[in-house]
């Protein structure tokens, strides 16, 4: 009797023991959640998907066109729901940052607001040209921007809408060229940012620079002028970095491509 309760006991341990050693067994490379997912699948035939995802979006690593291993996962990931609860996870913080903000009422304060996808989404676009794998063609974009059609980030909306409410007037300041104007501003419109101080457009003078250099140029314009930048928020470091930045600058995802 004594034997088989023993017995038992030891069968007992041995299970708990296999599912904790399945969960917890750290040197066993994750691919859980099925390979479907990409997540397992490796760039540069070292690192997997998720790693190198974690290393732009910290901006420790720099690349032009995404892994081609990664065109799956980055796929799973735009259409699924991690990219959309990232996205929220961001406006939860710059919702409860700016309701948080006892400001001057001098009709001076601004928020800087990024156009491809931190208002308006690409996915649409870059969907049909396997999310990023591909190089940068200026000509199917400059289509994609004639066709006003892209979305609104529905989260950026949400945080659009209170600033407002908040009375800090908001400020958009795209890369997208002055030449391209009217149709940004319809597409603004029909996707809900109907109301803005202004938009900022990349015109001639600042074409050899970088992104970061011509933002950090018209952000040190705004703040000449006596606005006062409280909040920022893009979806590229190039939107973040550089002079004359926000007290505080919130960071989109986006794995689809990177720009300096
Ligand atoms: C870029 O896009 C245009 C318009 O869709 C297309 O005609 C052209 O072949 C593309 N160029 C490259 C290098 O893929
Ligand atoms: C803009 O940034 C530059 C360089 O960091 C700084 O010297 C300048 O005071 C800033 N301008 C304003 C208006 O804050």
């Amino acid at each position: 009797m004594m034997c088989m309760a023993r017995m038992f006991m030891i069968f007992v341990l041995l299970i708990v023991a296999t599912a904790a050693q399945d969960t917890f067994d750290l040197r066993r490379p994750s691919c859980r959640g099925g390979k479907g997912n990409g997540g397992c699948r490796r760039f540069d035939n070292e690192l997997p998907c998720p790693s190198w995802q974690s290393g732009f979006e910290t901006n420790n690593l720099h690349w032009k066109t995404i892994p081609e291993a990664c065109v799956g996962y980055v796929g799973q990931y735009m259409y699924g729901n991690q990219y959309k609860e990232d996205s929220q996870a961001v406006i939860k913080e710059a919702l409860i940052y700016a309701n948080s903000l006892r400001l001057p009422r001098d009709g001076k304060n601004v928020w800087v607001f990024d156009v491809d996808d931190t208002s308006l989404s690409t996915l649409p676009y870059y969907a049909r040209y396997g999310f990023g794998v591909e190089p940068y063609n200026a000509t199917s974009f400059d289509d994609w921007v004639i066709s006003w059609s892209a979305p609104a980030l529905q989260e950026s909306l949400k945080l659009y809408k209170r600033l407002l409410c908040l009375r800090i007037k908001i400020i958009i300041l795209t890369e997208r060229r002055d030449d391209q104007r009217s149709f940004t501003e319809k597409n603004l419109k029909c996707a809900g940012f109907h109301t803005w101080e202004k938009v900022l457009y990349k015109g001639p003078p600042f074409s050899g620079e970088t992104v970061t250099e011509y933002k950090s140029a018209e952000r040190k314009k705004l703040e000449d002028a006596g606005y006062r930048i409280v909040g920022n928020i893009g979806d590229q470091w190039s939107d973040l970095l550089g002079t004359n930045s926000s007290y505080r600058n919130f960071k989109l995802p986006n794995p689809m491509y990177y720009v300096i």
